[in-house]
């Protein structure tokens, strides 16, 4: 029997429907309240707004839930890899052996960067962050392939195969070579190889020396990929969805993504987490001087990799990744000392009622830069990492919204606050 819920405001009731998803959250639809009362909601950062339905992911913040298509997080780490979950992402099933071995060719044959848009590279000075060179390359995609980038939803659905793939294979060249620019050093053709060794080889081969796959880095690669693979709507991804809804094509919806997740509170955190993990080492702190610096309520003193818009009890991507950092570091027979580091603040955090009271947790952000670091990666690149593993999410939610017969263009209301309505005043009349 479907529900309804009342709204009351200045004696006018209105009935709006209850919606329920399938793991029994509940939504009221309040598509209606401005048409019928003159009244809209108010949710600043839309932290209690669904934006739409979906299918790809179910997170419950609460309990330390995430699923993707249903699978939980947790089999996905220790079983699949992270071809195999971008295209249970994308596509909403785990592929046969037939589709999976097609998306590996796509993802293959698409590799290579063309000659013409490697000279892109000429006109940024070598300094330009990371994610401002991925953000404007992967944008100028769509003048590359223009066929597969009509902003026609119709016409882009057609060719979805292709450009998704290109996608996620030219995001993992592109990261590789905005290393090797940024290093001085000559870009790499991509080989024959799978996906993260072939990455691997993209950074790290030197010209008569090439890289040698070693299983442990690959699989690491491959699980820290995998854990960044979707997460429901998340800045980055809500982003690629809005900007998708005015019905612009999937490279530049992902370059708005791009740019979203380059920001310190998103995808910008893992870097940030490293620098600050370094400081305490160089300044001797053993994390005490940062906790009690991070209570004091300003974004710039927060303790980085803690917290979470939606988690408030544990991070289940934290829990599998802070497990994996030790064994990762014990198979490749090194030692980090930012990862006692971030032990000690980790414990002392969950003993200091500041951050119990608060629900902060250590985030997906909190070890995965030691990982990263592990892997030879420098922490100028981690949120390149966070991008290439978040891609098969932005597109799985373009495609929701490109595939919606019944999809609007994302378009919020607002309170406006300036000032009220005043004449016109001459400049000669200004004073
Ligand atoms: N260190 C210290 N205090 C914090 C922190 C932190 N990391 N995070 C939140 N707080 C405090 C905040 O000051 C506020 O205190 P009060 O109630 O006294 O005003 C309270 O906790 C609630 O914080 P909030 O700002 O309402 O939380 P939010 O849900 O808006 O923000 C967040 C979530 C992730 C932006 C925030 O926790 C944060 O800035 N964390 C550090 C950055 C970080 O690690 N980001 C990565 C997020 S996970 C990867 C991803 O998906 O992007």
């Amino acid at each position: 029997m479907p529900k309804n819920a009342l709204i009351k405001i200045d004696d006018k009731e209105i009935s709006c429907p209850v919606m329920v998803g399938t793991e029994g959250e509940k939504a009221i639809d309040a598509r209606n309240l401005r048409k019928d009362t003159g009244y809209i909601f108010y949710d600043q950062g839309y932290g209690n707004t669904g934006s739409c339905e979906s299918a790809i992911t179910f997170l419950d913040g609460d309990n330390g839930i995430l699923r993707h298509r249903g699978y939980s997080i947790d089999q996905l780490a220790g079983q699949s890899e992270f071809v195999e979950t971008a295209y249970l992402i994308i596509y909403g099933e785990l592929p046969t052996m037939k589709q999976r071995k097609a998306f590996g060719d796509l993802l293959r044959q698409n590799a290579h960067v063309e000659t013409q848009m490697q000279r892109l590279f000429d006109g940024y000075p070598k300094d330009t962050p990371p994610m401002v060179m991925l953000a404007s390359l992967v944008a100028s995609l769509a003048g590359y392939y223009p066929d597969l980038a009509t902003n026609n939803f119709e016409k882009d659905l057609g060719q979805f195969d292709l450009s998704a793939a290109m996608a996620i294979s030219k995001i993992r060249t592109l990261g590789a070579m905005i290393y090797r620019h940024t290093r001085g050093l000559p870009f790499l053709h991509p080989k024959d190889l799978p996906f993260c060794d072939n990455f691997l080889h993209l950074m790290f081969s030197e010209p008569y020396h090439d890289y040698v796959s070693i299983p442990e880095v690959t699989s690491a690669l491959n699980l820290i990929l995998l854990m960044h693979a979707d997460h429901e709507q998340n800045c980055s991804s809500a982003t690629v969805r809005m900007v998708g809804s005015s019905g612009v094509n999937l490279f530049t919806s992902l370059a708005a993504g791009i740019g979203a997740l380059s920001g310190p509170l998103h995808g910008g955190a893992n870097a940030a987490v490293m620098h600050m993990l370094q400081s305490i080492h160089d300044e001797h702190d053993d994390g005490t001087r940062f906790i009690s610096a991070a209570k004091d309520g300003s974004k710039s003193h927060r303790l980085m990799g803690f917290g979470h818009a939606v988690y408030r009890n544990f991070d289940p991507r934290a829990k599998v990744i802070g497990e994996a950092c030790g064994v990762v570091l014990k198979k490749l027979g090194k030692s980090d000392p930012l990862l006692d580091i971030a032990h000690n603040l980790e414990q002392a955090a969950l003993k200091d009622d500041y951050f119990v009271s608060r629900k902060l947790y250590p985030n997906v952000d909190f070890y995965s830069g030691i990982i990263f670091r592990a892997l030879g990666i420098p922490i100028n690149m981690f949120t390149v990492m966070f991008a290439l593993g978040r891609s098969p999410g932005w597109i799985a939610n373009w495609r929701e919204v490109a595939s919606n017969p019944k999809g609007r263009i994302y378009r919020p209301r607002q309170i406006y606050v300036g000032p009220a309505r005043r004449d016109y005043v001459p400049i000669a009349q200004r004073g």
